[in-house]
């Protein structure tokens, strides 16, 4: 399979700005997968290698969580990492994979002038959609706190309208999230919120809820009568049977932070066992072959390219490694 960089080809953007035809291939799979029947599934990720993961386990889309991000990072969920720090991050990701990739673009980081900015960047890097949540900068993580702050709504729509205005490829995804009951403002106001934001020309709306059980998100489908897609994060209500989201006609689930949350559980039992030891036997086993990491990284193509580009051949055939 060709890999994201071999495939690419440039094509003007309405702004006479030239963009690959990459980010359009893989904004029309996330498109595809938030407009069709079946529920579709976005797997986080936080960086290159968990973007590597989650495509070679066949998932067909990446979620770029904020939170995790920011924790790969080192920092809290609110803004401490700049908005060109997380493009870095999406810039290594989005070389690493072919999968389309949905960015957690938290409030925007700012106002609609940052979001312009900012949606130009991601479609540069051949990001195939983001989400924009309707709160304040700087955000805080929606399951810290009681004290959400909730965007003006027309404010708001401003940073919607600015988004897709600014999106350099026709099926760019902007998903508007509504953060009204996570700040305890009932379904009502959130119903309110998600019209104004798709009549601002959202793609889809994210509705969101820190309750343990499913109840706010079926009221909420069950009166926003299909208007548009609607994408949910079940963190919380996680013991709720992925089968209702489909019954109800939710397009397409998150899991949002557990590639985070697998990778420190098993860091941490990592670095315990080598600690307590002091030796490195009782842990092999466990822990991922070295030839997974060459592997996932794609050693082999450097062979290939070796063979195309030096006159000698390799010193050592890279992808045929399999140490551990
Ligand atoms: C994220 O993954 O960063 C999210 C989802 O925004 S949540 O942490 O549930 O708010
Ligand atoms: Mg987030």
């Amino acid at each position: 399979m060709p890999s994201a960089t071999q495939r690419d080809a440039t094509v003007v953007s309405p702004d006479a700005t030239v963009v690959s035809s990459e980010g359009q291939r893989r904004a029309s799979l996330l498109r595809q997968q938030l407009l069709e029947p079946n529920l579709a599934f976005l797997m986080e990720a936080h960086d290159a290698l968990s973007a590597r993961v989650v495509e070679a386990v066949g998932f067909e889309g990446i979620w770029a969580s904020g939170l995790s991000m920011s924790s790969a990072l080192g920092v809290r969920d609110c803004n401490e990492a700049t908005w060109t720090q997380i493009l870095d991050v999406l810039e290594f990701m989005a070389d690493a994979t072919t999968k389309p990739i949905l960015v957690d673009g938290d409030t925007g980081h700012g106002n609609f002038n940052t979001v312009r900015r900012f949606v130009k960047k991601l479609c540069q890097r051949n990001i195939a959609g983001v989400c924009i949540e309707d709160k304040v900068f700087p955000k805080m993580n929606s399951f810290i706190g009681d004290g959400q702050v909730l965007a003006d709504i027309d404010e708001f729509c401003g940073r919607i309208r600015a988004a897709k205005d600014s999106q350099l490829y026709d099926d760019f995804t902007v998903i508007a999230r509504v953060e009204a009951l996570i700040a305890g403002k009932g379904l009502d106001e959130a119903l309110r919120r998600a019209h104004a934001y798709c009549d601002a020309g959202a793609d889809g709306v994210l509705i969101h809820s820190k309750m343990d059980v499913a109840d706010e998100i079926v009221g909420f489908v069950g009166r926003w009568q299909n208007r548009a897609p609607v994408v949910i994060v079940p963190t919380r209500y996680y013991r709720t049977p992925t089968s209702l989201f489909q019954e109800i006609g939710i397009s397409l689930v998150i899991w949002a932070n557990h590639n985070l949350r697998a990778a420190v559980a098993a860091m941490m039992h990592a670095s315990r066992v080598i600690r307590r030891t002091q030796r490195l036997i009782d842990l092999e086993p466990e822990i991922a072959p070295l030839g997974e990491i060459f592997r996932l990284c794609d050693y082999e193509e450097l062979d290939h390219a070796e063979a195309r580009y030096v006159s000698r051949a390799p010193v050592v055939g890279r992808g045929e490694l399999t140490l551990g």
